[in-house]
């Protein structure tokens, strides 16, 4: 991987965004780094993580590309190690990273299921108990968890990632009630069908029971979500402004779940 990136000391805080090398993770550490937070693009691809990085530092931000599996604690540790060495201690996470899967209950096998609580849930676990000591140190800190409308409606084919996502909900609110003592706010944001590689990856596999278009029509919104739209909820989760806001879950989802 590349290494720092940059070249103006950062104005405000040092903020990790797992999966920061697309989608939605792209958008949210794009749009962080314009806020003027110094951004670790922390994905599994590390040729994602360094293009993303590559954009924040050729719009003005300062950014850094680090490769590390979410659900692998060494890993996670390694790559924390020079976020902090190149860019110092880290208040604000987005928990982004997750993979899907589609499968009817027959067919779930358990290496399947326990992928998707390794990276989807522990990974959370995992990535903010390791940057929590530097949130404690500074009094202040901000996670954001990416759960999934899926997780509050139900969706067919999907038990193991909605599963992992409802998980994501519970642990949010956990960390929000015991960690607000401590200036470290938790929250959630639930998006709904949003327009990035992981949804086109399932529209152009044909694993929804009806096309998409008319699965969207449905919707009080009747459109694909995008990026930028859930990146703006991530940020302002991230804010000073929302510190008093803790243990909640934004849908960012055309109104299709409440
Ligand atoms: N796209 C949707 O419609 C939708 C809907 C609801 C929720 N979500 C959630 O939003 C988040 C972002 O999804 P997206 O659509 O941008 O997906 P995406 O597949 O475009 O991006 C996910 C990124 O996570 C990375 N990643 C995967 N496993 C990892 C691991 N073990 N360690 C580190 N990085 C890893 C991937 O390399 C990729 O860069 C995910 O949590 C996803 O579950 C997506």
């Amino acid at each position: 991987m590349g290494g720092f990136h940059g070249t103006s000391a950062p104005e405000g805080k040092v903020a990790v965004v797992t999966g920061g090398g697309s989608g939605m993770g792209a958008a949210t550490s794009l749009r962080l780094a314009r806020e003027g937070r110094a951004v670790a693009v922390l994905d599994i691809d590390a040729d994602g993580a360094e293009t993303v990085a590559e954009r924040i530092v050729a719009a003005g931000g300062k950014a850094l590309p680090v490769a590390a599996d979410i659900s692998n604690r060494d890993q996670v540790r390694a790559a924390l190690a020079r976020v902090r060495a190149d860019l110092g201690p880290v208040t604000i996470l987005v928990n982004n990273a997750a993979v899907e899967n589609f499968c009817p209950l027959g067919g779930l096998d358990d290496a399947t299921w326990d992928r998707l609580m390794a990276v989807n849930l522990k990974g959370c676990f995992i990535v903010t108990q390791e940057v929590l000591p530097d949130m404690e140190a500074a009094g202040w800190g901000r996670v954001v968890n990416i759960s999934s409308f899926g997780a509050q409606t139900g969706a067919p084919d999907m038990a193991a990632y909605t599963a992992s996502k409802g998980g994501v909900i519970a642990l949010t609110r956990s960390l929000a009630v015991e960690l607000g003592r401590k200036g470290i706010t938790v929250n959630s944001v639930s998006p709904g069908f949003i327009d990035t590689p992981m949804a086109r990856r399932a529209i152009d596999g044909n694993l929804f029971p009806v096309p998409f278009e008319q699965i969207v029509a449905t919707y009080p919104i009747p459109r694909l979500g995008r990026a930028e739209e859930v990146a703006a909820a991530c940020c302002f989760f991230a804010s000073e402004d929302a510190g008093y806001v803790t243990g909640q879950v934004l849908g960012v989802n055309g109104g299709t779940a409440f």
